[in-house]
């Protein structure tokens, strides 16, 4: 393992990787020595400009973008297949894609109740059951969740997001415990509040309240976010694995 770059010849599968926090991951992965197959769903265009320019900076390396709804299980097994085949095998999957379909219970439609839990939670199946058995048979790898503050605090408006994201915290720490006499880690990350398009939507009088509970002040960029990802994924990680761990800036709540 090289001491400058913990991500050296690593090959990582990231869902959701063309736009906000999963740019980020793909980003710094890269930079780190990664070998890199993301997903996109929509931003068909973002992944397309993304790849370019991060082949252009790590000509050495691989960046290849795969359409995947996550949602759906015959489009998640086939992006998990095509990328298991652009790279070989797999050393680390990072499940990011997520949505958030807020509303007030009571108010809550079944279809934002179903998206939410079908593409957060329900990509957890989708994307790492055919994936899983590569990082099995080498005995070794990792596998990093992107859940939420709010799947451990839960907050108004959410609680379909809420749920989806505890179930991802679960999910993490049974397949953990599974996956560890087989040498593979998985973890689960919960960042706070990170500037995304995900965060860009909330109003600007209930951002200031938010931020009045962040001890700085000021809302997490998606590196913030990439480097915990990165270092769970790396093996400098290796003794880490079952855990829920926080990128929230310290928000209280
Ligand atoms: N931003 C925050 O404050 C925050 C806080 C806590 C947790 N998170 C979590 O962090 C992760 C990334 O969030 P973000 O802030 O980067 O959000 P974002 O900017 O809205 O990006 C969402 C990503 O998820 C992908 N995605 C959404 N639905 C999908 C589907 N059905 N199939 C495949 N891909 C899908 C999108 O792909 P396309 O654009 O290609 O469709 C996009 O890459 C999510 O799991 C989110 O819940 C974010």
């Amino acid at each position: 393992m090289s001491e400058h770059l913990p991500l050296d010849g690593k090959r990582l599968v990231v869902t959701g990787g063309a736009r906000g926090i999963g740019a980020g991951i793909v980003r710094l992965a890269l930079r780190q020595g990664a070998e890199v197959v993301f997903s996109y769903h929509r931003s068909a265009d973002r992944a397309r400009e993304l790849c370019a320019e991060l082949r252009a900076t790590y000509p050495k390396q691989q960046c290849t973008a795969l359409p995947a709804q996550v949602a759906d299980t015959d489009s998640a097994a086939r992006f998990a297949q095509a990328a298991l085949e652009a790279l070989g095998s797999v050393d680390a999957l990072v499940n990011n894609a997520g949505v958030t379909r807020d509303g007030v219970f009571a108010r809550m439609r079944r279809e934002d109740w179903d998206e939410a839990v079908e593409t957060n939670l329900g990509s957890m199946f989708t994307v790492t059951r055919p994936l899983v058995m590569a990082l099995v048979r080498r005995r070794a790898g990792a596998i990093v969740n992107v859940t939420s503050s709010v799947g451990i605090h839960g907050a108004p408006g959410q609680a379909n997001y809420a749920a989806s994201k505890a179930g991802i915290i679960g999910f993490s720490k049974a397949l953990a415990k599974e996956l560890a006499e087989l040498g593979v880690r998985v973890n689960a990350v919960a960042p706070g509040l990170i500037a995304t398009d995900m965060t860009a939507g909330i109003p600007p009088e209930r951002l200031e309240e938010i931020k009045k509970r962040i001890p700085g002040r000021r809302l997490g960029g998606v590196e913030d976010v990439a480097h915990l990802v990165c270092f769970l994924a790396s093996d400098r990680a290796r003794y880490i694995t079952g855990q829920v761990i926080e990128v929230s800036g310290g928000l209280v709540h």
